[in-house]
């Protein structure tokens, strides 16, 4: 799908690769853009400057996410691409808090399923529209360092198949976009991160490669090359394949 006269949704929008999104989807002459964002001065101001509509929503609400649909309908028309990015990162092992794991799932995975149920059955009616959904390379690989993040970026991966599987032959466009390190909010501060170790994309090389999985209709999304080989070496054999992160986790984690 190109962006060109679109009506698009972006969550996570105040800052990094939803930001990224919102600047290059203008650019590319998007019809209308809504931004959204827990953080509501951060989004207003970004939408300000894009001729973008900014609203405060918590993903994590499903009331908020049908409340954010019908308020871009009501603005620009139908919503023709679904933009769920926004996301949280916790490090933590298996003793992670429960809040912290709950506060992952809502938020990473079940607000793609929200977004999927506001908009995918209009979509399917008109037979055309686009879910993107951001999980991670982390939900093809693993973070090594959050049970939290892996979990619920793994849902969010088998969701969007689901989705990609339902709503494919009904003319519905999914993609799920999976970095690895990017220079974000969610990063800052953290250059020692799993996610940095081949080294970190500015979020504006994220929205180049959105733009292009989208222009091809690519299911998977990989802005990092690499992540193309480690899915592949994954799937050849996952023993070889653990006993690697293994020594991956002991290596970044001083474990060793
Ligand atoms: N930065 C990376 O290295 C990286 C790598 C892989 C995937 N991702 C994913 O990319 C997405 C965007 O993250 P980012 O790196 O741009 O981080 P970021 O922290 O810069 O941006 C995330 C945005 O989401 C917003 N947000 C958090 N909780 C929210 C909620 N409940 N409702 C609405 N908005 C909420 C934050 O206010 C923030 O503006 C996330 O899903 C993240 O997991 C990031």
């Amino acid at each position: 799908m190109e962006i060109k006269d679109k009506v698009a949704v972006i969550t996570g929008a105040a800052s990094g690769i939803g930001r990224a999104l919102g600047e290059r989807f203008r650019a590319e002459g998007a019809r209308g853009l809504v931004l959204a964002d827990l953080n509501e001065d951060g989004v207003s101001e970004v939408a300000a400057r894009l001729d973008a509509t900014g609203l405060r929503c918590d993903v994590s609400d499903e009331a908020q996410i049908q409340a954010l649909a019908a308020a871009a309908e009501a603005a620009y028309g139908p919503v023709d691409i679904f933009c769920s990015n926004a996301g949280v990162f916790f490090e933590g092992d298996e003793d992670q808090p429960d809040a912290e794991i709950d506060a992952s799932w809502r938020i990473n995975t079940l607000s793609h399923l929200y977004a999927a149920r506001a908009v995918a059955p209009g979509m399917a009616a008109r037979g055309t529209g686009y879910l993107l959904n951001t999980a991670s390379a982390a939900g093809i690989l693993l973070q090594v360092d959050s049970v939290a993040y892996t979990l619920s970026k793994h849902a969010a991966l088998g969701l969007a198949e689901w989705l990609a599987v339902k709503y494919g032959p009904k003319g519905v466009g999914v993609s799920v976009l999976c970095p690895q390190g990017v220079r974000t909010g969610m990063t800052a501060g953290r250059d020692d991160s799993p996610a940095m170790v081949d080294g970190a994309l500015e979020p504006e090389d994220v929205a180049e490669a959105v733009v292009q999985g989208m222009a091809e209709e690519r299911f998977l999304i990989f802005p990092h090359d690499q992540v193309h080989d480690y899915m592949a070496r994954k799937a050849a054999d996952r023993d070889r394949w653990l006993r690697g992160m293994s020594r991956v986790r002991a290596n970044l984690m001083d474990e060793a």
